[in-house]
């Protein structure tokens, strides 16, 4: 039998090679454990939380100053407005906003991996709103999808960029134009074509970093006060061109469907359609 002197008695070849797998254990979690100490498992960390989480009143200028400058530093639109609502909810919140990465929504640059698809402002934004109002049920068809839908109804309609964030810009006082679509490629190339700038230039990201603070600024004060109890969701007025599809596709005239046919979206239907009633 394999043994090991140790002062006054022996120690089995079991008892030693239980010791040194204490001590592997001790040392991969931090080196905490001396040889004499008993092995404790490491502390599993809490579970998140559902959703909801905690929103506290936040100062929408602050969020949308943030977002400007997180755009041109951290890396884009998707960073910009999500990083700026979560970086303030960190330090007035703290857990479990805590637990949530930075870059978590850095992917969302440029439409989404540059794909040029929904502005990643509005993405980053909008899930944030998700985590803070989830559950709550207002529409027929979803749950808690009324702010998300009508900010990116409200964005079409901007007139992009605003003047807010203009003491923060080498290049105030842009040419603003109508984004007319949540879609990046639309927004971004509207304005581009209007202002005579390629899609790298310093105007464009400018212009970009200053929509994703308005984004973040409007998405702020609807928060508050949503978490106040006063948010009333703004009604969907389409255009003309829009309520006149949208009376026989819906989604909001549920029983007026064209032969069962139904579209689910609240976007400018002539963005991308011809009137087929117009003979
Ligand atoms: C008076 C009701 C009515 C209105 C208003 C209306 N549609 Fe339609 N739409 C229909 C019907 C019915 C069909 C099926 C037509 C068919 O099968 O010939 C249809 C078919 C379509 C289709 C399927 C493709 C096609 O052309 O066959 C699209 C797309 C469409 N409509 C888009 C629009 C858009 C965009 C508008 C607004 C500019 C609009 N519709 C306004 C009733 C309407
Ligand atoms: C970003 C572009 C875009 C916008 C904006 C858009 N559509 Fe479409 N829509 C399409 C495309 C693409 C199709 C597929 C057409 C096809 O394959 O013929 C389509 C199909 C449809 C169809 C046929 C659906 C089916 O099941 O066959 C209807 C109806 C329709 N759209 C209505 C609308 C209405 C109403 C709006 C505005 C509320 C709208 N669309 C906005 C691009 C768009």
């Amino acid at each position: 039998m394999v043994t090991q002197e140790r002062s006054g008695g022996t120690l089995s070849r079991r008892e030693v090679l239980t010791l040194s797998t204490a001590m592997l254990a001790g040392s991969a979690i931090g080196g905490g454990l001396t040889a004499c100490a008993a092995p404790t498992p490491p502390a599993a960390p809490p579970d998140a939380p559902p959703l909801p989480w905690k929103w506290v009143e936040l100062d929408p200028l602050e969020a949308g100053r943030r977002a400007y400058r997180f755009y041109k530093e951290r890396g884009g639109c998707g960073t910009a407005s999500y990083l700026s609502l979560l970086s303030l909810l960190k330090e007035k919140v703290g857990y479990p906003w805590t637990t949530l990465p930075d870059m978590m929504m850095a992917h969302a640059a440029a439409g989404y991996g540059g794909h040029g698809t929904l502005c990643g402002a509005l993405g980053g934004a909008s899930t944030i709103i998700n985590m803070v109002t989830f559950g709550e049920v207002r529409d027929q068809y979803q749950q808690n999808s009324q702010m998300i839908d009508r900010l990116f109804w409200w964005y079409a309609e901007q007139d992009f960029p605003t003047d807010r964030f203009d003491d923060l810009s080498p290049l105030p006082g842009q040419i603003r134009v109508k984004a007319s679509s949540p879609l990046c490629h639309v927004s971004v190339s509207k304005w581009a074509v209007a202002a005579d700038a390629t899609v790298k230039s310093d105007a464009k990201i400018e212009r970009c970093a200053k929509v994703a603070g308005e984004v973040a600024y409007i998405v702020t004060t609807a928060l508050n006060e949503y978490s106040a109890g006063k948010w009333v969701p703004p009604v969907w007025k389409p255009s003309s061109e829009t309520a006149h599809c949208a009376h026989c596709h819906g989604p909001d005239y549920g029983e007026q469907k064209a032969k069962q046919w139904n579209q689910q979206g609240h976007m400018e239907c002539m963005l991308c359609h011809t009137d087929h009633t117009e003979y």
